[in-house]
């Protein structure tokens, strides 16, 4: 056949072809959107290395949640940053403790208008930052950690969270979070596993936004950066342990690992797009370096190319107003 007689720009002629032909679309049904609520805040605190996000207050958390049902966002994932924290993580399991009380506020807010949903770790709890509870030599002590994670469900399902989103890395987490919840009869509440995730400095401003006190790595728990199978190995066990959802994190460095996830899992696959990737853009977008709109929707579109079937980001909210003005 004579070149150029195949003429793959003919799909590319006009807006109506180009969007005739399109192969990934984003929804706000699709979007997630973390949110961090500050104990005793009366208003939200803005957080540096995070340009337009904040801890809210209990009030501004209930205003932001409403919006983004308005939205039709998918969900919220609600994380707590505590005014006392003490080496078990004790306050995650009170029912007053600020993400239990959180959680509680946002589902009076906006009651299953979106899936309500929780960060599951210690980390912001503990006086020492890890995710988990350490032995008596200092390191994180995986079985032990996992009688507090069931604790901490408990307490999450009992607030009303509809999904709880386990981030804390120990081996085992799914089953045990299941088992427990099962077994008090909540067969109601689906979890989430932080299938793959890698020990990453794209986390680095969201230890600002939770007032972090960890001194030291994650990398005990947290996946190495360089292992591509071992990410896809996490998410079948997840799986296998009765994940109902599994998810990559972070996204941008790790569209291979969501590929290959995306490939294999019978459940579906989330991405989360973290502060870093949030910050990154921000930053260069300030500077005038890129166009923040047309960066931020690309890097989404990319992330659901790569095989996301939804994607956490704090831009979920601006995203999902951008989709309506081009809808
Ligand atoms: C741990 C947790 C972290 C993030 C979400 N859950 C931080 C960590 O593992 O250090 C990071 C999210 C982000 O960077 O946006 N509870």
């Amino acid at each position: 056949m004579p070149f150029p007689a195949v003429r793959p720009r003919r799909l590319r002629s006009t807006p109506a072809m180009r969007r005739l032909t399109a192969q990934t679309t984003v929804t706000p049904a699709q979007l997630v959107l973390p949110l961090f609520v500050r104990e005793g805040a009366t208003d939200p605190v803005p957080i540096t290395s995070m340009p337009g996000q904040v801890q809210h207050s209990r009030d501004s958390l209930r205003r932001v949640a409403a919006q983004a049902a308005e939205a039709g966002l998918g969900g919220v994932m609600l994380f707590g940053v505590p005014a006392e924290r003490d080496a078990t993580g004790s306050a995650a399991c009170e029912p007053d403790g600020v993400l239990n009380r959180a959680i509680a506020d946002v589902v009076a807010e906006v009651g299953d208008a979106v899936v309500v949903q929780a960060d599951l770790c210690l980390d912001e709890f503990t006086d020492h930052g890890h995710c988990g509870v350490l032995d008596a030599q200092g390191r994180v002590d995986n079985d032990a950690t996992l009688e507090h994670y069931r604790r901490m469900a408990l307490a999450q399902a009992e607030a009303g969270a509809h999904l709880l989103g386990l981030s804390g890395m120990m081996d085992g987490q799914v089953a045990a979070v299941r088992s427990a919840l099962d077994d008090a009869g909540r067969t109601d509440v689906a979890l989430l596993g932080y299938a793959a995730k890698y020990a990453s400095a794209f986390y680095g401003p969201f230890r600002e936004a939770v007032e972090s006190t960890l001194v030291g790595d994650r990398r005990s728990y947290q996946l190495d950066p360089t292992n591509r199978r071992e990410g896809l190995r996490e998410a079948l066990l997840d799986v296998e342990e009765g994940a109902d959802v599994v998810m990559v994190k972070p996204a941008m460095s790790y569209l291979d690992v969501l590929a290959d996830v995306a490939a294999a899992s019978p459940v579906p696959v989330w991405a989360y797009q973290v502060s870093g990737e949030y910050a990154m853009v921000e930053a260069a977008a300030a500077q005038g370096w890129i166009d923040r709109r047309r960066a931020v929707t690309e890097s989404v579109v990319g992330i659901r190319r790569a095989g996301a079937d939804a994607v956490l980001t704090y831009w979920a909210l601006e995203l999902a107003a951008w989709l309506r003005e081009d809808a």
